[in-house]
């Protein structure tokens, strides 16, 4: 194998994708997925590529400081492509102390075990730390966040995100450890956990549901399929500059309220209701405190550099993530049973 790469939170949503594409696209680099499987890690999501000679999945967390210097010593890594975090804001309002265990802690412990490891010898090495566009804090109705955007995280999510930033750029100033940050802005498609706005809503709507929009709808996000999303990294991760910061976006910015009601329509052709059927599911719940009104994102600097555009336009992708859905009902089913049901009334039926 040319490289070992530890993928950290593959078994999650976006990691799968990318230990998928990986794995695929560079059957020479050893991929270690290193996970903890929180209720958000799911291993049926690389079902199709566990059996590949390049590919290991390692059981770890990575506030587990032994464990990730015992993971460093068992494959002495080339690349770090780190994924692993808590999430979702409305979890992390509920309660912080895992965002900051993860995000934070686990991040310098993943810092100091790669510093420790390539002892200096820096040659062909990286560190890959894979952000949000939520560390920018909130825009008003015009402007999107450029790399240059001061940090003014808002939630406890993007605030220990925005930490684990800092920490990445302090350890490449302090001891030129070579890292690439980039920041994102909200992914959508297969294998997402119904917690997040478009899987919640699709599930909602085939189990007719209430669909618990928050506030008045009229908060926007800046989406991105999420295999767009993968195949930005897998570009930087090859290509990006040692030190840079790049900003990943589709330009494709929708209104909550907008986008439910888009979504029923696909939902109500895909399955054979009367057009109109699903909206009625539509409910007004208690804002989020500290809602983010607007995210957008300014991704110039990655395609007039690096040449990276969206190849999924956002028909295409909801058109695709809305049937993944519907086709893989046990994976649905399976993660929508235990833990998510009992969090699920925790945090929408107290919103009433
Ligand atoms: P996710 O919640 O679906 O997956 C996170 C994964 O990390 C899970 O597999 C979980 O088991 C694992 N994990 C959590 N705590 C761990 C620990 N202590 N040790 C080891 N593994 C642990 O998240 P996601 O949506 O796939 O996001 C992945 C990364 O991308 C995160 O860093 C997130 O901040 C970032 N990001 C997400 C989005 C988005 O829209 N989802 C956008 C931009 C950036
Ligand atoms: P989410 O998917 O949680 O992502 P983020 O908060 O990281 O952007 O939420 C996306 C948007 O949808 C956000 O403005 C909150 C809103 N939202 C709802 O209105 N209802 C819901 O049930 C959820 C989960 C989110």
């Amino acid at each position: 194998m040319k490289k070992t790469i530890l993928v950290t939170g593959g078994a999650g949503f976006i990691g799968s994708h990318v230990v998928r594409r990986f794995v695929i696209k560079h059957p020479d680099y050893l991929i270690v997925n290193a996970d903890k499987l929180t209720y958000a890690g799911n291993l049926e999501n690389l079902a199709d590529i566990e059996k590949f000679p390049n590919y290991i999945f390692e059981k770890t967390d990575i506030v587990d400081k032994k464990a990730v210097v015992d993971l460093f010593n068992k494959y002495q890594f080339d690349g770090v492509i780190h994924l692993a975090a808590e999430s979702h804001v409305d979890r992390s309002i509920d309660s912080p102390d895992d965002f900051v265990m993860t995000n934070v802690v686990g991040t310098v412990n993943l810092l100091n075990a790669a510093l420790a490891s390539w002892n200096s010898h820096f040659a062909g090495k990286l560190f890959y730390h894979v952000s949000t566009d939520e560390v920018y804090g909130t825009l008003g109705k015009k402007g999107s966040f450029t790399e240059k955007t001061p940090y003014d995280p808002k939630s406890p999510y993007s605030a220990s995100k925005a930490s684990s930033d800092h920490f990445v750029r302090a350890y490449f100033n302090t001891y030129k450890l070579p890292i690439i940050i980039s920041n994102c802005s909200n992914n959508y498609g297969p294998n997402q956990f119904p917690e997040k706005l478009i899987p919640l809503m699709i599930n909602n709507i085939k189990n007719n549901k209430p669909l618990p929009v928050y506030g008045k709808g009229e908060n926007i996000r800046d989406w991105l399929y999420v295999e767009d999303h993968a195949a930005a990294i897998d570009l930087i991760y090859h290509k990006g500059g040692i030190g840079e910061t790049y900003n990943i976006g589709g330009n494709n910015e929708w209104k909550n309220i907008d986008l439910v009601r888009l979504l029923c329509r696909i939902m109500d052709r895909k399955l054979g209701r009367k057009e109109g059927s699903s909206e009625k599911l539509i409910t007004f719940v208690k804002d989020r405190p500290g809602h983010d009104f607007r995210y957008s994102i300014d991704s110039s600097k990655l395609r007039n550099e690096l040449g990276w555009q969206p190849s999924v336009s956002f028909e295409e992708g909801l058109e695709k993530t809305v049937d993944w859905y519907l086709e893989n009902t046990r994976w649905l089913e399976n993660v929508v049973s235990g833990e998510y049901e009992k969090y699920y009334e925790k945090m929408y039926l107290k919103r009433g």
